[in-house]
């Protein structure tokens, strides 16, 4: 049967037709990969912590919490503090924490942390604060509480048994980093710290986000 050009396009069969088809998918697929990379741009942006986030969350210590880091010697000491969290959508919060406090010299964590000064496992704040070194409580491997045993002079993670060093140096067990230091500052004669969660079970330090 003859089919004129015009309705040659409606007709599935003809070479016209399968051709203006494949034009419409290839046209509908590259709309959509361009619409998609719009919108996943600000979502992938608005994942990645920002120094603004890490700016709001500092969390002042009360005058009692500043007299546990002053106990702190070389020996660590547990230091309780009320994490503040702040997101700019929700009204501000706080929750019961805890860290580990030591004091070093930052000589001495330069010796025997390397990594956390150079290199791209470098923090991207103080390691040594007031003579004092802050660490996050959450075992680097799968995220368990860890624990100081005086009697071994090392830090031992309850769940898989890795263990640490006063100063945070990974010894045993199944972690693939060493202990991850926070931030501390002084501001207008206050202590203050910043609350950091970590990617667990990965050699790197990756910031997952500024709240506990
Ligand atoms: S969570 Fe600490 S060793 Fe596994």
């Amino acid at each position: 049967m003859k089919v004129s050009h015009a309705e040659s396009y409606r007709d599935d069969g003809t070479p016209a037709e399968q051709s203006r088809r494949t034009f419409m998918v290839q046209a509908t697929l590259a709309l959509g990969g361009v619409i998609g990379l719009g919108i996943a741009i600000p979502v992938v942006t608005s994942l990645v912590p920002s120094r603004d986030a890490l700016a709001a969350k500092w969390s002042p210590l009360s005058a009692q919490e500043f007299a546990q880091l002053e106990k702190a010697t070389q020996e660590p000491i547990k230091v309780s503090f009320a994490v503040k969290d702040q997101d700019g959508y929700l009204p501000a919060a706080t929750s019961d924490e805890f860290v580990w406090a030591i004091r070093a010299d930052e000589a001495t964590m330069r010796a025997k942390r390397p990594k956390l000064f150079s290199g791209p496992d470098k923090v991207d704040y103080p390691v040594v604060t007031m003579g004092f070194v802050i660490f996050s409580p959450i075992c680097p491997h799968l995220g368990c509480r860890y624990d100081w045993r005086a009697e071994l002079h090392k830090f031992v993670c309850p769940c898989h048994g890795s263990q640490y060093t006063n100063l945070g140096v990974h010894t045993a067990g199944p972690a693939q980093r060493g202990l991850d230091p926070l931030p501390l500052r002084e501001r207008s004669g206050t202590a203050e710290l910043t609350w950091i969660q970590y990617e667990q079970d990965v050699a790197d330090r990756v910031v997952l986000s500024y709240e506990a």
